[in-house]
């Protein structure tokens, strides 16, 4: 699922203007209208006739608090199109229908919508939702290439899955509201420091077998290392999340690859380092497992009243993978303290040579594992230190992308609070 649905950035009073076609998936996009003005955007519906045979504009009135637009010529006369597609910061259409997208290819201009995408210079994401028939059929084909090859128009989806009852399972299916949301917010977002870059980020706890049922474990949720993964991706970026055992939701646009040990962990980013532009070492990796893991489950009667593991150091994989980082790349670490939070932190951004160190105090409320907020503290290699109040973990991880931008030759870019440049 996307993450908390309070307003922030990228959407955080941005302009949408959310297009509705006729289509069963019609019922969903009443949650991504709601989804997007609980993130702060401010929504504007417009809904073709068939979209209305399907849900009614009440619906998308009682989420966003505004109007739903239906008719072309409305009292506002014919300017409504000229000022909805000036003032849009994102045009999206969900679902677009294999007419609309039709019409689209055509610039047509005989509705609100087709108007509006003429009238726009934002960019426009396009999620096709119909029969797999429909969709795999040459013309709808060719009409989806032109807008985006063309009219560089983002063709959003679809998803393989179930479709409309008594329909097949072939690729048709709209995508879900909070991926088409995240896909609304790397449009809205724009060009950044980090578009186009690859960015490498470790996530979650690792597991180090005991036996065959048992491990070694640690609490940390990857809720930090999700986190910056969704926003890097919004960004613009190339994301590969490596993440050990957690079950939260891969996010929209990134490539994961799961591991469970650290030994696990560090061959894979060993094999990646080396392409990566910036890499986020936010995951927990068990400093130590456990030497002889047993293959079978180890019963009580044999092991009797006492039992004593013997632990083997795991590979330190920010400190092993330094030398092969790419030239001129950004790296950035985690330090979770019980004690001595500023001398600990800056040895390891000294002896791991981070160029950034995110340093939270475990022991105060609201900060560190299973949480959805963090207090940091960011001590940077240049040997400032910055104390930062107490925020959600997705806040937390714009304000380190924020600083990795500006470490990668960026300055002021267009991805802070105020908005995008493009
Ligand atoms: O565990 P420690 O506090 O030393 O972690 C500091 C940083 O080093 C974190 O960014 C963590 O992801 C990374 N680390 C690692 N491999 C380990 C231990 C820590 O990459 N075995």
């Amino acid at each position: 699922m996307a993450a908390a649905l309070v307003p922030r950035r990228p959407w955080k009073d941005r302009r949408v203007v959310l297009g509705v076609t006729g289509g069963i998936a019609a019922y969903k996009s009443v949650q991504i209208a709601r989804d997007l003005t609980r993130l702060g955007a401010i929504v504007d519906v417009a809904l073709t006739r068939a979209a209305q045979k399907f849900v009614a504009p009440l619906s998308f009135e009682g989420v966003t608090g505004r109007p739903a637009l239906t008719h072309l010529f409305s009292a506002e006369g014919a300017a409504l199109h000229i000022r909805l597609g000036r003032e849009a910061d994102v045009v999206c259409v969900a679902p677009a229908g294999a007419d609309f997208i039709a019409r689209a290819a055509q610039g047509r201009a005989d509705d609100l919508i087709c108007t509006t995408l003429l009238a726009t210079r934002a960019p426009v994401l396009v999620c096709p939702a119909m029969n797999d028939r429909m969709f795999a059929h040459a013309q709808v084909q060719a009409n989806l290439r032109h807008l985006s090859e063309e009219l560089c128009y983002q063709v959003v989806g679809p998803a393989e899955g179930a479709l409309a009852v008594g329909e097949g399972q072939g690729p048709g299916r709209m995508l879900e509201p909070w991926q088409i949301e995240e896909a609304v917010g790397r449009a809205l977002t724009g060009m950044t420091a980090l578009s186009g870059t690859r960015v490498l980020v470790t996530a979650g706890p690792t597991r180090e077998a005991i036996d065959a049922v048992r491990y070694v474990g640690n609490r940390s949720s990857g809720r930090m290392g999700y986190a910056l993964a969704a926003a890097a991706w919004r960004r613009g970026a190339d994301v590969t999340l490596v993440s050990g055992p957690s079950p939260l939701e891969v996010p929209f646009g990134v490539e994961v690859v799961r591991v469970e040990t650290a030994r696990e962990m560090d061959d894979v980013v060993a094999a990646r380092i080396e392409e990566a532009d910036v890499t986020v070492f936010a995951a927990a990796v068990a400093d130590y497992r456990p030497s002889e893991p047993k293959e079978r489950k180890m019963k009580r009667r044999d092991v009797g009243d006492d039992l004593t593991l013997s632990l083997v150091e795991n590979p330190d994989i920010a400190l092993g993978t330094l030398s092969s980082r790419k030239a001129g790349s950004v790296c950035v670490g985690f330090a979770l303290e019980t004690d001595d939070l500023e001398s600990n932190a800056l040895a390891k951004l000294e002896g791991k040579k981070f160029d950034l160190l995110v340093a939270n105090d475990a022991t105060e409320d609201g900060a560190g594992f299973e949480v959805d907020t963090n207090r940091v503290t960011l001590f940077h290699a240049s040997g400032e230190r910055e104390p930062m109040p107490l925020m959600s973990k997705d806040d937390v991880a714009e304000e380190i992308l924020d600083r990795v931008s500006v470490l990668r030759g960026d300055i002021g870019d267009g991805s802070t609070s105020d908005g995008a440049a493009r």
